[in-house]
């Protein structure tokens, strides 16, 4: 491989972009590029330091990311209920997980700016009829036919718009008292109340209550104190359509570093993680924490190139890894890659994202996912850190706030007979709001072991 040459906001322009639609009209393109990189930033070169600084705890064992949202959000479904149940469920898992292990939970959202899919097929075919493929609200409509399916610029600006409306409420629930500790019964919705995981959750609950009226019994005032009364949430999105996001990408007046500022966090796909590509490129030059997504097909070799590249100063909190082997190959694939950045002194967090190697289709036709596949690859990836002796940074999660009937099993034991009841995803199947908090008792649970192994072991 040859060496890096200088980077600028458009070097990745000289290099091949994987999964790029196929605009039909670059003038068009150009003026929305232009239009764009006029627009305020929509978050702040200050907001990703520090949100690198507190991922650098949970690459040293100290913090624990919870990265969770929709796997694509939708042009049709931003109403401020949606978003504050997304958020709803979001604290309440990183309230149980922090319950349990006393590990603080960094919260990060798939939202705000997560609209871009990458396609396995270019094309989609129904009856003898091919258009291009659904690559999400940022590029086209997921409607079968030809006007919709034809990339159209003007959705860059709808998705910063939707993505700038989607922002302000969040920073209105995580600062306005929403998101305050004493408000914690609040979260849980009423149709998880009744569940079995939602009883959990109000016994929790109960407990914090308790803990915080012995706090305000010795003199403490909850409401004044920032870290009970609010909380810091982050955004995140793939970072897939370039032209997108180098139209959002400012050079910081404090430091002179770039921070692309259409999110506080930004991952590579695993499908565009080429070490010679377009993506790596980009995002290797702007100063906000990246992922990268890690699926059963990544060298030893890539994952080494891809860390000098995109972490050559090896900062801790740069770099997030974010396997997805899927179930079966977590345990074979996973640790030569974990061995060879702990031989390296790589310092980077490991995440599990145990949904996208573990999509499959039901008999009538609808993707969808196990709860159980999931959980298990979970409890696979805490056992490979375990056995290695590093530590499980964190878990990245499709989930969403509603009552949706998505993935397979958990409390509710939904089967594929239930999956119509009310499917709404428009890219891939979620874990809905109960289904979510399930997954985080257990997590919390393995969690739990990895901090006693972790204190047995620096004794
Ligand atoms: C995703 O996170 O929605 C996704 C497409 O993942 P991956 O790149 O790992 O397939
Ligand atoms: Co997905």
């Amino acid at each position: 491989m040859s060496e890096p040459t200088t980077w600028n906001p458009t070097s990745w322009r000289e290099y091949v972009a994987a999964q790029s639609p196929l605009w039909p009209d670059s003038d068009h393109l150009s003026r929305v590029e232009n239009e764009l990189a006029t627009k305020p930033p929509l978050v702040f070169a200050g907001e990703a330091r520090r949100l690198t600084q507190q991922l650098g705890k949970a690459a040293h064992g100290e913090a624990f990311l919870l990265q969770a949202g929709d796997c694509a959000e939708s042009f049709d479904d931003s109403s401020a209920d949606a978003i504050r149940d997304k958020l709803k469920v979001i604290l309440q898992m990183a309230v149980a997980l922090t319950y349990a292990s006393g590990v603080p939970v960094v919260k990060v959202g798939r939202i705000a700016g997560q609209f871009a899919k990458p396609r396995s097929d270019r094309f989609e075919e129904r009856d003898g009829v091919r258009l291009d493929a659904f690559r999400g609200h940022i590029v086209n409509n997921e409607a079968f036919n030809e006007d919709a399916r034809r990339p159209n610029p003007d959705r860059l600006l709808d998705a910063y718009h939707q993505s700038v409306a989607t922002l302000n409420l969040l920073r209105a629930f995580t600062t306005g008292g929403f998101a305050a500790l004493t408000r914690v019964h609040a979260w849980n919705q009423e149709f998880v109340t009744n569940s079995p995981e939602g009883k959990r959750y109000e016994v929790l609950a109960d407990d914090i209550d308790r803990a915080l009226a012995f706090m305000r019994a010795c003199g403490v005032n909850l409401d004044e104190d920032h870290e009970l009364s609010s909380v810091d949430f982050y955004t995140s999105h793939e970072a897939l359509i370039l032209p997108y996001e180098q139209a959002l990408t400012r050079q910081d007046s404090l430091t002179g570093d770039w921070y692309d500022c259409s999110a506080h966090m930004l991952w590579i796909g695993d499908r565009t993680r080429q070490v010679d590509g377009a993506h790596v490129e980009f995002l290797r030059g702007v100063a906000n924490p990246i992922g990268l997504k890690v699926g059963p097909s990544t060298s030893v070799e890539d994952l080494t190139i891809l860390h000098s590249l995109l972490n050559p100063d090896n900062v801790p909190g740069r770099l997030t890894l974010i396997a997805r082997m899927g179930r079966d190959k977590v345990t074979d694939l996973l640790p030569p890659l974990v061995q060879a950045m702990k031989s390296e002194g790589a310092e980077v967090l490991w995440t599990c994202d145990p949904m996208h190697g573990n999509t499959f289709k039901a008999s009538g036709g609808q993707k969808t996912r196990r709860f159980d596949d999931v959980l298990t690859e979970v409890a696979q990836f805490f056992a490979v850190h375990q056995s290695l002796d590093t530590w499980p940074s964190g878990l990245h999660i499709e989930l969403t706030g509603g009552n949706v009937t998505e993935c397979l099993g958990g409390g509710d034991q939904l089967d594929e007979s239930d999956l119509d009841t009310n499917y709404t995803s428009i890219c891939d199947p979620r874990l809905n709001a109960s289904q979510s908090l399930d997954m985080a008792f257990h997590v919390s649970e393995f969690l739990q072991r990895a901090v006693t192994t972790r204190g047995a072991r620096s004794l």
